[in-house]
């Protein structure tokens, strides 16, 4: 048995990543749908939309998930919600879990939470965590300066650690989810190819910039700073690239990016998945299609076994 599944109670073991002001009811309900599992974000810090998100995602009666950004949580009026409102799933991100896990479980929730290194593994299976979110450097949005690659992280916390993993970074269909689950992963995350997808509620030059984005189409930004993003070229991330600091202020046009369209307003954020994604597709299209790829390869990869053969 799959133990992501068990846990979500989703058809698949595909999950949308939490995106601030993006991965609210319209995305996340219809990946939910189409059999992945959606997850509502809180780390655009908007409470009460947020809670409204929440309580919307109940109403539907389908299987979801919810992300605490631990350092952009202001109090614990989140937490204390989250833990009241029925949910089931909760992904925690950004900081120690230590505190979040125990308050979580006691309502019967379930907690994964996101890691970009073997120690952060190892504290979190320690304070008695559920699963991981490994989170590799090709991915989308806040990450650890210290660059690991899905390809090598997977393996080495899954050479040390007995919990579930869910792959994300770089995972964009079926190839990558197959590789993933050769590493140990038991699902895939997946954010740059649901922030492109038809129920995206971004503007359609955000789409369509990753959908013209080469594999080389994102810079890793502000290294030596805090956050250190990854994003996609562009005349603004190519200062700041330059530069090699990001000025404290350079995020507050994001939402005039994500939802006017405006590309020189913000780091774009996106993950190195841009340069394989050649279309926009519904939710459905996505999961159905890396469901179907998925099974096609391992088959093929399950043939070589079976006949002792490597072609
Ligand atoms: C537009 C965008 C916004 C993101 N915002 C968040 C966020 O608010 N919280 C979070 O934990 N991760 C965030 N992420 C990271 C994703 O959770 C995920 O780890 C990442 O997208 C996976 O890599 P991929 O982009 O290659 O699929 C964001 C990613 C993108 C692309």
């Amino acid at each position: 048995m799959n133990r992501v599944l068990a846990h979500t109670g989703a058809k698949y073991p595909i999950i949308q990543a939490p995106m601030g002001w993006i991965a609210r009811t319209p995305l996340a309900s219809a990946v939910s749908r189409a059999g992945g599992l959606g997850i509502i974000e809180t780390s655009s810090g908007e409470t009460a939309n947020c809670q409204a998100e929440i309580t919307k995602m109940r109403a539907l009666d389908l299987p979801f998930g919810v992300n605490l950004p631990i350092r952009f949580l202001r109090d614990d009026a989140m937490l204390k919600f989250v833990c009241n409102s029925g949910v089931k799933f909760v992904t925690t991100s950004a900081g120690s879990p230590a505190k979040f896990i125990q308050p979580l479980k006691d309502a019967g929730i379930t907690v994964y939470h996101a890691v970009p290194t073997v120690d952060a593994a190892l504290k979190c299976v320690e304070a008695g965590i559920d699963g991981l979110v490994v989170e590799g450097a090709e991915g989308g949005g806040f990450k650890n300066p210290e660059e690991v690659s899905t390809l090598v992280l997977l393996q080495a916390i899954r050479a040390q650690v007995d919990v579930p993993l869910v792959a994300a970074g770089g995972i964009c269909d079926g190839r990558g989810m197959a590789a993933a689950f050769a590493l140990g992963a038991e699902a895939i995350q997946m954010g740059t190819r649901f922030v492109s997808c038809s129920e995206s509620p971004v503007h359609d030059n955000f789409k369509q910039a990753i959908v013209q984005a080469k594999e080389t189409g994102t810079w890793m930004l502000n290294k030596k700073s805090t956050p250190c993003i990854r994003s996609l070229k562009s005349q603004r991330t190519q200062q700041i690239f330059d530069d090699g600091l990001m000025g404290p202020d350079a995020l507050s046009g994001i939402l005039d990016l994500y939802f006017g369209g405006n590309m020189e307003a913000a780091p774009a954020l996106a993950g190195q998945s841009a340069g394989l994604i050649d279309s926009v597709k519904s939710a459905q299209q996505i999961i159905d299609d890396t469901v179907a790829e998925f099974f096609a390869i391992t088959q093929r990869l399950g043939a070589l076994a079976q006949n002792r053969a490597f072609g």
